[in-house]
């Protein structure tokens, strides 16, 4: 890729890729990290952050940093910005890609599964894009990429909270878009359908549910990460300097039926 059409090319960009020890966020910052950018992964678990840098230079030859963080501890964030930047002395590029989910009946929710689910799933999105768009402004511009979610356009039973945050973000990426064009800075986001990852084990686990899911892809599998990460790397990419407040949906077709 780094050889390839410049206009795809992150050769001197900075990435902060939150959740980018496993699953989507893992093949995010390692398609960054292969069109050349400088990537910054954070997530809670120290052991998974060292695997995914290790994977991460096998694949591509490129170091990444590492950040160990609860993301929706807001008060975490300035510190994960701040070693992003002396680390690699810019960020061009923030994906908000850290999630979990909590699969419960609406009428058992109770306020702490909301709060949990809202604090990472849209409140830290916002707060931590706050932040980062203030550095993007003073340097004349870059790149905000939410992960979003097929749920927040269609109704899936047992993850209401989730849906709604996934929503949250869908709604922000636009509204983002709209205040932060004159700074030059694009707010788009993926939207992915169903990828075999960790937060979707259960689903994937129950074969009835596997079967049902696949019955509504038009092109007859479940994402991978890749599929997801290809249009995260178009985003980030010069390639995508005139597209802004667009939500991509990845799924498969599963949206066109
Ligand atoms: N898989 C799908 O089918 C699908 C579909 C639509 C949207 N998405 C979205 O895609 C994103 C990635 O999900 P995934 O499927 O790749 O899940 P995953 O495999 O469980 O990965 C989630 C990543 O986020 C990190 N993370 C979770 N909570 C965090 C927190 N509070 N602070 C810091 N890091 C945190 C996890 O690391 P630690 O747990 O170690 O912190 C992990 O690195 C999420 O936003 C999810 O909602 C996924």
């Amino acid at each position: 890729m780094e050889n390839g059409f410049k206009q795809f090319s992150l050769k001197g960009k900075v990435s902060l890729v939150t959740g980018g020890a496993r699953g989507i966020g893992l093949g995010i910052a390692r398609a960054l990290a292969g069109a050349g950018a400088d990537v910054m992964i954070a997530s809670r678990t120290e052991a998974q952050l060292k695997a995914a840098a290790a994977s991460i230079y096998e694949a591509c030859g490129r170091n990444v940093g590492t950040f160990c963080t609860d993301v929706s501890d807001l008060s975490g964030h300035a510190a994960m910005v701040e070693a992003t930047l002396q680390r690699f002395g810019r960020i061009d590029v923030l994906v908000n890609n850290a999630g979990s989910n909590i699969r419960k009946p609406f009428l058992e929710v109770d306020e702490a599964d909301y709060d949990t689910i809202m604090q990472i799933q849209l409140k830290s999105v916002f707060f931590l894009s706050q932040r980062v768009a203030k550095i993007l402004k003073a340097a004349g511009g870059g790149k905000l990429i939410n992960v979003s979610s097929l749920t927040s356009q269609i109704g899936v039973p047992n993850i209401s909270i989730y849906g709604a945050a996934k929503g949250g973000v869908f709604s922000l990426t636009k509204s983002l878009a709209l205040e932060l064009a004159p700074y030059h800075i694009n707010v788009n986001a993926v939207a992915p359908g169903y990828v075999r990852t960790a937060m979707t084990e259960a689903a994937f686990s129950d074969p009835k549910r596997l079967e049902w899911m696949l019955s509504r892809i038009p092109l007859g599998r479940f994402g991978q990460p890749e599929d997801i990460a290809n249009a995260v790397l178009y985003l980030a990419s010069p390639a995508a300097d005139y597209l802004t407040g667009e939500v991509i949906v990845i799924d498969g077709g599963w949206l066109s039926a």
